[in-house]
């Protein structure tokens, strides 16, 4: 059997810089550069114009793993596109990346799959993406996060707790075989959907009949509770912390490692001081943690991806090293991953 590794990463994230600032001067969000900072560690993030979508975001950043995997589009047997942004209800983004990447081009109809798991959706698709490759399925499978969550945001100061804290930007890698001892050694998932509605945007209820209520003129009207997200911050901050160190140590002793063995760290951006309070709380030296929420803020499904990728281009990540990955999100659901560079 086979075993699966990254074969290469690439990322991408929309020029246009908003600062903490630029929340409240252009927005009109109540807000302080020190509040954001203080509670986040977010300094600023990238949003998307308008005309532009996940799946556009999600273009050049998998052009760009495909070319570090030194591989050409034709080679990619399967696409997974991880998001929580799609451009619609259905059909999902992998159909809209696959035919702007030309997957569909002269008779090469490249399967997309869409992966529905919030912040945890990259280790959902990468734990596809491994069986895959593993099972000798596929090849080189291309995984995606992409997230467009500035069209989606309550950019007024009711929404502003949710809103300082999210970003766009897309991540990619390619998952390819290999007989060498090297890739994803374990990956672990979990769920609890009893907290669903803790951290959720609902939009519409397909229970309803309607599924989005109308007004006489038979106009869909969305208040803006179904609209935009809704959080209980405390509760998905307690969650994400003992849910994270849980799996952390779930996939570190399926693989017989203990902290002192993992050279790297690779922590979903959902908060900079989770990230810092789990990393105290199991005692790991604060260089073998890398984030990168400072400047992009939560790009939820994007952030796994894009980490791998600045970490290799800052020589933080290198052939042989030991990653461990964890991320956490809405659902709640969860995941870690151990990998050997
Ligand atoms: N600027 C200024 N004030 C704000 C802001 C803001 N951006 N947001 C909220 N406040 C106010 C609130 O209105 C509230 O005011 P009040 O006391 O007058 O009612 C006050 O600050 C405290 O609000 P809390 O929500 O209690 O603040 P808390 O200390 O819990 O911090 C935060 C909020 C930062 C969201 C925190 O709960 C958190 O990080 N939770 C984790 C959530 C998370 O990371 N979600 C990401 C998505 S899920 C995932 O990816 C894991």
């Amino acid at each position: 059997m086979p075993n699966a590794f990254i074969s290469g990463t690439g990322f991408y994230a929309p020029p246009r810089v908003v600062t903490n600032d630029d929340l409240r001067t252009s927005y009109g969000l109540d807000t302080t550069h020190d509040w954001i900072v203080q509670r986040t560690g977010i300094e600023e993030r990238r949003f998307a114009e308008e005309g532009v979508g996940s799946a556009d975001l999600a273009v050049p950043a998998a052009e760009m793993a495909i070319k570090s995997a030194g591989l050409d589009k034709r080679d990619i047997g399967l696409l997974i596109f991880c998001t929580l942004s799609p451009e619609h209800c259905f059909p999902g983004s992998g159909v809209f990346l696959q035919r702007k990447l030309g997957f569909c081009d002269a008779g090469h109809f490249v399967p997309a799959l869409d992966v529905r798991n919030q912040c945890s959706g990259f280790l959902y698709g990468l734990s596809v993406a491994n069986a895959m490759v593993r099972s000798g399925t596929y090849k080189h499978v291309l995984v995606v996060g992409a997230e467009t969550h500035s069209a989606a945001l309550d950019l007024t100061t009711r929404g502003r707790q949710v809103a300082s804290l999210f970003g766009d930007g897309a991540g990619a890698v390619v998952v390819s075989a290999t007989e060498e001892q090297r890739g994803v050694r374990s990956v672990y998932l979990g769920a609890d959907g009893r907290f669903a509605e803790v951290l959720c945007q609902k939009v519409w209820d397909i229970t309803k009949r309607p599924f989005i209520p109308q007004n006489e003129q038979g106009i869909g009207q969305v208040s803006p509770e179904s609209m935009f997200a809704h959080m209980d911050g405390k509760q998905v901050f307690r969650h994400a912390v003992e849910r994270m160190v849980g799996s952390l140590m779930q996939v570190m002793a399926a693989e017989q490692l203990t902290l002192k063995d993992i050279d790297l760290f690779l922590f979903h951006q959902a908060n900079l001081r989770i990230n810092q309070y789990i990393q105290q709380a199991i005692g790991a030296p604060e260089e073998k943690f890398f984030n990168n929420i400072m400047r992009y803020g939560n790009t939820t499904a994007a952030t796994l991806p894009s980490l791998m990728y600045e970490a290799e281009q800052a020589g933080k990540l290198k052939r042989g090293m030991k990653v461990a990955m964890v991320a956490f999100g809405s659902g709640f659901t969860w995941g870690s991953a151990i990998l050997e560079w």
